[in-house]
């Protein structure tokens, strides 16, 4: 029996199909967000780390949100009415049924932090102890909310009380249900059953109460105790979600201060758990760091500065800036006050100075856009200066045109470049110019109106008159 448990494959169902309405929200509640990634994703994250590969979503209120957010690899059903946690996971009863053989892993859709480390555990108890059920708890110092795991007195799992049913006694009891759970398919099919059937009627179908029918069926049921009461946390609204968020935001920065990181002052960093940051990187106040950015190391980033799914190499000073979807190379220095738009890519040692805002361009090695400059849709080589107030002129109102400057080239203060425009390789432009034909390799371009001095004119202009 115990070889076919293990051969047979395990599946995971999570419970999403719940209003949320204490969030208040026009969204999901499984879409709010933990250190800017939805709770799903946490949840679907530790399932899949726990080499789970199917995995079927239960969705209801709001659902064509959360169905059209979940990626194609993921199964989902629709529960149409919500009438309680034991209901929606019936509603996938097609899905748990060509796993029978195997564990069904259940997941409340609300609470992030449960890992595959716990997930894991909980199994290998679960299998060991040849259990239908093997639910997760742990013991934290206000359980209100929660189920509470009531035992016997020789320790062993009774069953789960919910806040609302429970009498003083059982309130008193500091172990809850995490939500989480283990349970063998076909047992969990068989008791699912008659809890619908005892359900009828009723407001609500407890999942919790499939613990006292599988007792009821003489098959064992049995609680693992996770050894961080932290990771059954769940959100079921915004002050609990705020509880969550300090949590992670506190793990993530410990764990990036225990790789290396430098973060001396720790007020207003918010890094979502995806992030990688090199060692000997300075992370400095105010600075938040999304998606999939990957950092280098000897970096300094912030203070003040975003930064979304960006690629940064070693050595890159980012200060009081906002990038996205830019790839940063190895010794940028970037900001105070400038933006990189998603299709930035910088070439090592470019300097972006103060106010510059770069948009799906690339630009080459050591060019320097020292200050307020639009630089959009271009290839700028390397080497190159672009003087103080250049933009290109990238939209002509119907469509994005290109630029293109080679390398070492120098353009002058207030250029405009009229796209689709492209200058050569070692060019000048003298300031003040608007460039709209090709400039070839080493040429100078003046694209403006000669200077003419008209002597002594203000003294027979009629005097000034001060308004004032
Ligand atoms: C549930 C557990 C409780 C446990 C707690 C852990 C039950 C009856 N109670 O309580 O013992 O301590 O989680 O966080 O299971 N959902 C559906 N369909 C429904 C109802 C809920 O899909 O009809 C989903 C929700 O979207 C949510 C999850 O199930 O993701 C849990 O539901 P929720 O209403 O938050 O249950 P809790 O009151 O937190
Ligand atoms: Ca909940």
């Amino acid at each position: 029996m115990k070889g076919r448990e293990r051969m047979a494959k395990n599946c995971a169902v999570i419970l999403a199909a719940g209003e949320g309405k204490r969030m208040k929200s026009q969204k999901p509640k499984a879409l709010a967000e933990v250190l800017f990634m939805p709770m799903i994703d946490w949840v679907v994250g530790s399932a899949r780390e726990s080499k789970i590969e199917d995995i079927c979503v239960v969705t209801g209120h709001l659902g064509s949100v959360l169905r059209g957010y979940l990626d194609e690899g993921i199964a989902t059903v629709e529960q149409t009415q919500r009438l309680g946690t034991g209901h929606a996971v019936a509603q996938a009863k097609d899905f748990i049924q060509k796993f029978e053989g195997g564990n069904v892993l259940v997941l409340n859709g609300d609470a992030p932090f449960l890992d595959s480390k716990t997930i894991s555990a909980a199994l290998k108890q679960h299998i060991s102890q040849h259990s239908s059920a093997t639910v997760v708890t742990a013991r934290i110092e206000n359980p209100f909310g929660y189920g509470r795991i009531i035992r016997a007195q020789n320790g062993s799992l009774l069953k789960i009380v919910e806040q609302r049913d429970a009498t003083p006694e059982e309130a008193a009891v500091c172990e809850v249900n995490s939500g989480a759970y283990w349970f063998n398919a076909v047992d969990l099919l068989q008791s699912l059953k008659k809890l619908e059937y005892a359900g009828q009627g009723k407001a609500e179908i407890y999942l919790t109460d499939v613990i006292e029918i599988l007792l009821g069926m003489g098959r064992g049921a049995g609680a693992y105790i996770s050894e961080n009461p932290e990771v059954i946390l769940g959100a079921n609204d915004r002050a609990q979600l705020a509880e969550l968020n300090a949590i992670a935001r506190r793990n993530v920065l410990n764990r990036l201060m225990a790789q290396g990181v430098s973060i001396p002052f720790a007020d207003g960093i918010v890094i979502s758990p995806e992030v990688s940051v090199g060692a000997d990187t300075v992370i400095l106040p105010g600075t938040i760091i999304k998606g999939k950015t990957v950092i280098g190391s000897g970096c300094s980033i912030g203070p003040n500065t975003v930064l979304e799914n960006c690629t940064v190499g070693d050595n890159v000073t980012i200060n009081s800036s906002q990038c996205e979807a830019a790839e940063v190379s190895g010794g940028c220095s970037i900001g105070p006050f400038s933006r990189l738009r998603p299709g930035t890519k910088l070439k090592e040692n470019v300097h972006i100075g103060n106010f510059v805002e770069v948009k799906n361009s690339d630009i080459g090695t050591g060019t320097s856009l020292s200050h307020l400059t639009y630089i959009g849709d271009s290839d700028i080589g390397s080497g190159v200066n672009i003087g103080c107030g250049c933009a290109t002129a990238n939209f002509d109102g119907n469509l994005k045109h290109r630029t293109r400057v080679g390398d070492n080239s120098f353009l002058g203060c207030d250029t405009c470049l009229v796209a689709p425009v492209s200058l050569g390789d070692n060019c000048y432009t003298a300031a003040g110019s608007v460039i709209t034909q090709d400039v070839p390799d080493g040429a100078l371009a003046v694209a403006r109106e000669r200077q003419t001095v008209k002597k002594n004119w203000a003294k027979d202009k009629k005097a000034y008159r001060n308004i004032k």
